[in-house]
């Protein structure tokens, strides 16, 4: 397959156009450094509220993400969610002020938390105040600001084409296009094709194609189909965090990353879960890791799987996870 141009927003020269996707609760500082090691061309962080910034006092856990939010080795873009414009510039100030590279305005997340206040994908419903906040974002700073976005609402309201056209012309570095509806949330299968409408605009900025992108072969069919520069994968590398860089191997032949198999994946996953310790305090880690391992567990095709997700001490489960990923082939569960 043909590489494009590499994406530049900024200062920053974008990799291997294959993107991993913000996902609340799940594409933390520990995600993005198992995602890191194989590589990536470019990692979002998990949605930050702008409500939650701009409170005097913001819970200690949400401080403790905003800290994180920016570290790591590869450029990080930080997302933003809210349905204020005064809020929204300020939380891009804020995140610039603590090294953002590049900040991305979320206009697809259909939690109906995140929506019933009129922010996420309910933007969609209101193109007008949609393009207030981008104007306040890309007023408010000097990084690149980019917009993530779902096809449309409903079935009836397919207008991605138009909110990206009115992005670009307030200047919207790059834009991202999930190809569900909002009322679709995560039913069926994502519909690439319809991304071609956003990627036929005229002096369009870089254009970037999610959903249900999982392996080389859905990357190849979502290039074809959308006309995007890039791809952008979430829900496939929970438990695969080396697919972004097996991708981008099989689709252009960069360097190919040595996928962990055996003892190698045991200490990939001890690693992983030992960050997520470390980052969340044991009480909260515990929870959080849980899900990790399920993923790990079901992506690699490794025995113990209830096991690794009852063990109630950070001993029993590393104990567990040389046992469980010693025993895979993940060639063989690929
Ligand atoms: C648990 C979860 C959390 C998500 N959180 C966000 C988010 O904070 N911001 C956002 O723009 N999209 C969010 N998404 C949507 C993903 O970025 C992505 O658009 C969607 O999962 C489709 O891509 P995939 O099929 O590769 O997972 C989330 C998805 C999941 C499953």
């Amino acid at each position: 397959m043909q590489r494009s141009e590499p994406i530049i927003l900024g200062n920053n020269a974008l990799g291997a156009p294959v993107f991993l996707a913000p996902m609340a609760g799940i594409t933390d500082l520990p995600f993005r450094r198992a995602v890191a090691r194989f590589g990536a061309g470019l990692l979002v962080s998990e949605m930050v509220a702008s409500s939650e910034m701009v409170t005097p006092r913001p819970s200690t856990r949400a401080a403790v993400r905003a800290k994180a939010l920016t570290e790591g080795a590869l450029p990080v873009s930080v997302q933003i969610a809210g349905c204020e414009a005064a809020a929204m510039a300020e939380t891009a100030r804020i995140v610039e002020g603590m090294g953002a590279r590049i900040i991305d305005i979320n206009m697809g997340c259909p939690a109906k938390k995140v929506t019933g206040g009129l922010s996420g994908s309910a933007l969609m419903r209101d193109l007008d105040h949609a393009l207030g906040l981008i104007d306040a974002v890309v007023g408010a700073v000097d990084v690149p600001v980019t917009l993530k976005m779902r096809l449309g609402w409903d079935e009836t309201c397919l207008n991605a084409p138009e909110l990206s056209a009115r992005a670009r012309d307030a200047g919207v570095a790059m834009l991202t296009v999930h190809g569900r509806t909002r009322s679709q949330f995560y039913k069926g299968q994502a519909d690439w094709n319809a991304i071609r409408a956003v990627a036929d605009l005229p002096n369009r900025p870089p254009l970037v194609a999610n959903g249900d992108i999982v392996d080389a072969d859905s990357a190849r069919r979502a290039f074809a189909q959308s006309g995007a520069d890039a791809v952008m994968i979430g829900r496939g590398a929970q438990g695969r965090p080396w697919v972004l860089a097996q991708i981008a191997h099989q689709l252009w032949g960069t360097p190919a990353p040595v996928i962990p198999q055996g003892d190698a994946l045991a200490d990939l996953v001890s690693e992983h879960y030992e960050d997520i310790l470390d980052f969340y305090g044991p009480e909260l880690g515990l929870r959080v890791a849980r899900k990790h391992l399920g993923w790990y567990a079901e992506a690699n095709g490794a025995p113990l799987r209830a096991e690794l997700l009852r063990a109630a001490t950070p001993e029993a489960t590393l104990a567990l996870i040389r046992r469980a990923f010693t025993q895979t082939d993940t060639e063989a569960a690929a």
